[in-house]
Parts: structure tokens; sequence; C-alpha cells
């Protein structure tokens, strides 16, 4: 096939991630003027702004033309449908976290549409849509890349990728995959402490994550686990287990059995103090031993076990020494032998995540242009 001299970008999704994205966007297409990077599509839940004859959108003027845009989002057939007949190569960003945009990856990748993406929905929810999407992929040679689902803009995914393919083994990966519980971690328990443990009360902690705007609205969202179970689902099927769901391996709730039904977040951090001695009987057996608690996720490739939850620290162990809302992922590989591969630093953030999506685009963009 010739090298595509245009390239249609097509982005679903303007929040925090969306709209750094298009910042970058507009510096990479004056800093790479081959292939021409043409915006033809871009939505948010309620709006869209496109049109008929591909005629390309400012970037610069993107978001203002699409607020004041009176026309609705495509629904992902249509939008596939539009897609598929521009005349030139389509990348759809997608930078929202629809499990319904998610679903439509296959629909996407069978038109020959590229995707890139910070949504972990696709890749973390069932195994049959994992396969579906690869399977897709391959049928058709467009390519999905989705860096930014784990760590933001870390090399974690890549990191992953070139470990399997060249033929490393992956025996073990662990690490602090929220931005959030590292945060009330570090400073609940700081390795830093000597004895006398340090940090406030959970609740306090918890609090405080959540007015310095580290926590999602209803902290419980991050408490679950969920989220974290969802990177680790991403990273054993990349390791190559065949994880069902991020449902199909033990995840530790840092949620009180009481406070699950709370009727909404502000209930629940009001009632949290009445469970500030449990979690500081947990602090305080880790530091008898001289340790410290955090909030992992672990992958034994070997014996397939996956798991997230509550685990124990000698104060200089790594995981131990993170500082603020940073993210670590350690690589235990056969070449590696007995010191991991480290990965370290910011796990979130509009431009960090956006990063990782803009240099997945730049991975297409090589392959075809
Ligand atoms: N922020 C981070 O630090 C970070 C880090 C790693 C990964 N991520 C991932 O990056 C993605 C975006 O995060 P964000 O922080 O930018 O979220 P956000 O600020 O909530 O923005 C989401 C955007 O997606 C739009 N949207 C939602 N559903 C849509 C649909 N069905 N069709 C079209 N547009 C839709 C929203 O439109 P409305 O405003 O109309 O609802 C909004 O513009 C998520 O998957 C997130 O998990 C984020």
């Amino acid at each position: 096939m010739a090298p595509a001299s245009q390239v249609f970008i097509a982005v679903i999704g303007a929040g925090g991630v969306g709209k750094c994205f298009l910042s970058q966007l507009e510096l990479l297409s004056k800093r790479r003027p081959t292939p021409t990077l043409a915006l033809a599509y871009i939505a948010t839940s309620k709006k869209a702004l496109y049109s008929g004859d591909y005629a390309p959108i400012a970037i610069d003027h993107a978001l203002s033309a699409l607020a004041s845009s009176t026309q609705q989002p495509l629904a992902p057939p249509q939008l596939a449908d539009f897609l598929a007949a521009a005349p030139a190569p389509v990348v759809v960003v997608d930078n929202t976290s629809s499990q319904e945009v998610a679903d439509a990856y296959p629909l996407f990748l069978r038109r020959g549409l590229h995707v890139v993406t910070p949504n972990k929905k696709a890749f973390s929810g069932s195994y049959a849509l994992w396969r579906d999407i690869f399977a897709a992929s391959a049928a058709s040679g467009a390519k999905v890349y989705h860096e930014s689902s784990v760590g933001a803009g870390l090399p974690v995914i890549s990191t992953l990728k070139d470990l399997v393919e060249t033929g490393d083994e992956v025996t073990r990966i662990e690490g602090v995959f929220s931005g959030t519980l590292s945060f009330l971690f570090n400073s609940f328990a700081p390795a830093a402490g000597g004895g006398g443990g340090g940090g406030s009360k959970w609740s306090a902690e918890v609090t405080k994550a959540k007015e310095l705007g580290y926590t999602e609205p209803d902290p419980r969202d991050d408490l679950n686990g969920l989220d974290v179970a969802r990177k680790l689902t991403i990273l054993a099927r990349l390791a190559g287990l065949a994880v069902e769901s991020p449902a199909s391996f033990p995840v530790q709730s840092l949620i009180p059995r009481e406070l699950e039904s709370a009727a909404s977040g502000d209930e629940f951090l009001r009632r949290l103090p009445e469970f500030d001695a449990q979690m500081e009987e947990i602090k305080a057996a880790a530091e008898a031993k001289g340790k410290v608690v955090r909030f992992v996720g672990s992958i034994d490739v070997a014996t397939k076990q996956v798991r997230v939850g509550l685990e124990e620290f000698d104060r200089s162990h790594p995981i131990a020494a993170l500082q603020g809302s940073d993210n670590i992922i350690s690589f235990y590989t056969k070449r590696y032998g007995s010191h991991p591969l480290i990965i370290q630093g910011a796990g979130a953030g509009g431009e960090v995540t956006a990063m990782g999506v803009t240099s997945d685009l730049l991975k297409v963009l090589s392959q075809i242009s």
C-alpha cells in the first residue's frame, strides 16, 4: 500500500485528556507536516462537529466550534460508516471512558479504522471483547494501541510488549497502579515516618485527597480497587494469561462493608471516621515488623495468580519509598534476574495521559505513512 500523504483523525471525547490531546495534535501537525493530519470528526456525549465532505476542522478552534455546534454525535455504527468512506486512512482517538465506544472497536477495526485510546474498558472487559479486537485488527491490518490505559503516559504497555515479543520470560509484575491510592498510602503510612508512624487518620487522609482533587467525586470509586483490577487485567492478558474479567481474581476493597450502601460520597466521608481504627490496626501491624502498608496489584505469571490489595513492604523497598501520587511498575523477568525493570512516575494527569495517546498516534503514522 502506498504511504498515506493525508490521515484523518476522529476524536471522541474532549474532557481533561481530550483537550490536552488536541493541543498536542496541533503541535504535531505543525512539527510534522507529512502526512497532513486532518481533524475530520470531534464529539462529546452531547455534541459533534464534522462535515459530510470531510473538510478538515481547524484544530486550534475545534473546541469552540464544537461548543457552538448543533450536530449530534453519531452512534458507533453510523460513525464507522462515515469514517470508512473517508478518502484517506483514519485514526479514531477514543478519549472517553465509555463502554459503548469501547464495544465498537472490533467494528472500527474491521472497517479498517485505526484506534488509539487511554480508555481501559475495551481491554479490561470480557475476554471475548479482547479477542474480537485483536482478531479484527489482524484481519484488516488496522492498528490498535492503548498505552495510556495503564500508568497514563508511562511506557508500561510498550515495555511489556517488547519484553514478551523479544522472547524474555516475564515471571512477575508488581506495582502501585492508582495515583489516588499511591497518594493516600504515601501520606497515611510514610516510609520516612520511622517507627512512630506519621500520617493522619485514614479518614482525614481520604478527605484531604478528595479536597486536592486526587479522588473521583465519590472516593469509593477509587477505594473499591476496580480501577486497579482493570489495569491488572490488561497487563495479565498481555503477559499471556487468559484472564476472563477484572472480577475473576481477588480484589480487596477498602470500603467498609457498612458504608458500601451509603447514599452518597459525602455521606461515606462523613461516616468514614467510625472505621479509622481498622486501618490504624493494619498500619500498626506493618510497623511492628518495620514495614509499611501499600495498595498494590501483582501478577504471578507461572502460577497464574492475579491479586489486588494491601501488602506490607520493607521501608527500603522501591514501592514503600514512592512519593506523592506516582505509580511504580516492576517487571521481574528471566533476563533481568532478581533486579526488576522498574518504571516510575506520574500515572495520571491530562498532559501525560495525552502524551501516551499522541505517541500511540505516532506509532500508527509510522506504519501507514
Ligand atoms: N485523566 C487522567 O489522568 C487519566 C489517566 C489515565 C487514563 N485516563 C483515561 O482517559 C479517558 C478520558 O479521561 P478524562 O479524564 O479526559 O475524562 P473526562 O474529563 O470525564 O472526559 C471524558 C470525555 O468523553 C466524553 N464522552 C463520554 N462518553 C461519550 C460518548 N459515548 N461519546 C462521545 N463522547 C463521550 C465526555 O463528554 P461529556 O462531557 O459530554 O460527557 C467528555 O468530553 C478515560 O478513559 C480515562 O480512564 C485518564
